[in-house]
């Protein structure tokens, strides 16, 4: 989604904001532009890519401070007028925003008396407008750009450069901006990431800061004056984050997976106990005993993952347990009960919808536990504890090694809760057997030479698909069918299989393929029955099931996954599932990485 790129110091600021640019790619982004500020400020903007940006700017500039975005339309549509930066009508103020001004509307048209023209359609245009009124006014930049934001109502992560003045003045609310420090030169980013190959010390701005840098600083404020900000280290989680010898992201991140979950259990799961610790949850044995419930929120993938973990959290503690989609649970006036535990679930820790559903419940004194993999990110810093899954970046837009290690956190505190309260040991050793040998299981179904072309086959020109699943299965199916739509843009619809009767039967019709999830669990028996009804209407079953179960009679095209412990059979399951997007996608010639529409981190409610 829309990201943000700055930096003032004494480089030529051109080649290091395309290069931030190029490193918020993954993000997701349907237009890009730059301003630099020469003599005057030089603007460019493109539709489409990076390299589209490359082509319009000049190959020298000498400027050595600049602002620039890449965007992800909200408001308005995706044209060259409404790619940012947005410029006052004197040309002589460039701003960008990540964000949603709400009221947008009413300053808009309010502006349009006083004589401005605007010159896109977006929401963020009102924003230099105002400020530019306010310059002209005979304010400074600091009080033009606080006057501006007392306007606005919504959420901003704002960067603004004003012709005559050496220093960019950056604002948050609602939307993350990082600020890094060099020496003699300051980098300002949307995402952590692009500062890594920069700096190292990073000051991460709260809602409500407005920050004024120049070439030897920062000075930080608020609506009613200055205030203190703390520096702090982040280290480079993204390492060697290049392709290696993968033809795409997705797929070198689905082959992570066995070490990536290895990253996550290491050092969690106690063997002599059968129990798991979880370091970053301050929760007592005592609290864990008396939880009434547990509640868990994400969006897409992080949702499914939340609730698979809820129904872990269910089958070994014994505890009530719901998964709720962000946007709804906040929106929905929930009663939020203090002694419970509530956990956001987010890969990028930067969702929009599951940081104002964090701060919702925070607003009514409960505790929200992060499961994050994006360290330092807005939603585990908003939660101030969790538990990070340790995936290791992930770049490409669809969501593969950061569902399997979600599963994985939430297993081990649906452990640590069983334990806690009435699981025997045994049960528990039971446990870290299981997850101890996933690595390797998970390894073994990415390299078996399963039948992915015969289903593609089947996959690929179908009008639908239908996904079905019980029990711990039902949500795999829900994100097997989330991965095709992404990635092959086929449409697809998830049901437990049991449901599967009361409607969607109506679309099967011969040769429609149906995706069953069926490991060897209690449902299994269940599930045959409904592959039959299926096959009655004409339907070819692709088949995901345990090793040598003769439920393979009943499929048209099988995958096996080896037997383990049904809360975590989503971790095996999922895999052929991820892997079948990804051939069904490339059979379609689609950009498997960066599919149409969709953004890796997405940043609006
Ligand atoms: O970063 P998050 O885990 O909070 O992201 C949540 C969803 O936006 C994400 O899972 C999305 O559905 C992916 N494209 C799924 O592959």
């Amino acid at each position: 989604m829309c990201g943000i790129i700055g930096y003032i110091g004494e480089k030529p600021a051109m080649p290091i904001l395309i290069d931030g640019l190029r490193r918020l790619e993954y993000r997701g982004y349907d237009s890009a532009g730059v301003a630099v500020m020469e003599d005057t400020i030089a603007l460019h903007k493109t539709v489409g890519r990076i390299a589209d940006l490359e082509r319009v700017v000049p190959p020298v500039s000498s400027g050595t401070m600049g602002i620039a975005h890449t965007r992800w339309a909200t408001h308005g549509g995706v044209t060259e007028e409404n790619a940012h930066p947005h410029m006052s009508m004197d040309q002589s103020i460039a701003v960008v925003h990540n964000g949603i001004i709400e009221n947008a509307g009413n300053l808009r048209q309010r502006l349009i008396e006083t004589g401005i023209e605007f010159r896109s359609e977006t929401d963020t245009e009102v924003i230099v407008h105002l400020i530019s009124r306010e310059i002209e006014a005979g304010r400074t930049p600091l009080e033009a750009v606080r006057r501006t934001l007392m306007l606005l109502r919504g959420t901003w992560g704002v960067a603004v450069m004003i012709h005559g003045y050496d220093e960019v003045i950056c604002a948050r609310n609602g939307s993350p901006l990082v600020i890094g420090i060099g020496e003699g030169e300051m980098y300002i980013s949307s995402d952590p990431h692009p500062l890594s190959s920069h700096t190292s010390r990073v000051i991460f701005l709260d809602d409500g800061d407005i920050a004024v840098i120049s070439r030897s600083g920062v000075e930080t404020h608020r609506t009613d004056g200055p205030t203190d900000h703390m520096i702090v280290t982040i280290e480079d989680q993204w390492g060697d984050s290049d392709m290696g010898d993968y033809p795409h992201f997705m797929l070198k991140e689905i082959h992570e997976q066995p070490e990536a979950i290895r990253q996550c259990i290491s050092g969690r799961t106690l063997v002599s106990e059968g129990n798991a610790r979880l370091g970053g949850l301050s929760l007592s044995a005592k609290r864990l005993r008396l939880l009434p419930h547990v509640r868990l929120i994400g969006c897409g993938t992080a949702l499914y993952a939340a609730q698979v973990g809820r129904l872990a959290i269910e089958h070994l503690a014994r505890v009530p347990s719901f998964a709720h989609v962000a946007s709804e649970f906040r929106n929905n006036d929930p009663v939020i009960d203090s002694k419970a535990v509530y956990f956001a679930v987010s890969q990028s820790g930067e969702t929009a919808d599951t940081l104002a559903a964090v701060k919702a419940i925070q607003a009514k004194d409960a505790e929200v536990m992060g499961v994050i993999n994006v360290v330092a990110s807005s939603i585990a810093r908003q939660c101030g504890q969790g538990v990070y899954i340790h995936s290791g970046p992930e770049q490409a837009v669809a969501s593969t090694k950061a569902f399997t290690n979600m599963v994985a956190a939430l297993n081990l505190f649906a452990l640590q809760i069983g334990r806690a309260r009435d699981m025997p040991r045994t049960t528990g050793r039971t446990m870290v057997k299981a997850l101890r040998a996933l690595p390797d299981q998970v390894q073994s179904v990415i390299e078996d030479k399963a039948p992915y072309s015969a289903a593609v086959e089947l996959l690929k020109d179908a009008k639908s698909v239908l996904f079905l699943g019980r029990g711990f299965s039902a949500p795999v199916a829900s994100e097997g069918a989330l991965k095709l739509m992404e990635i092959a843009y086929i449409p697809c619809l998830a049901y437990p299989a049991g449901e599967m009767k009361h409607g969607p039967i109506a679309l099967l019709e011969e040769g429609s393929p149906v995706v069953v999830i069926a490991p060897d669990d209690v449902h299994r028996d269940k599930t045959i029955s409904n592959i039959e009804e299926c096959k009655a209407r004409g339907a070819r079953i692709i088949l995901i099931h345990t090793e040598g179960d003769v439920i393979a009679e009943h499929g048209d095209v099988c995958f096996t996954i080896p037997s383990t412990e049904e809360s975590l059979s989503p971790m095996l399951s999922v895999v052929p599932l991820q892997l079948l997007a990804y051939y069904t996608g490339l059979a379609l010639d689609r950009d498997v990485d960066r599919p149409r529409n969709l953004a890796k981190s997405v940043t609006v409610e």
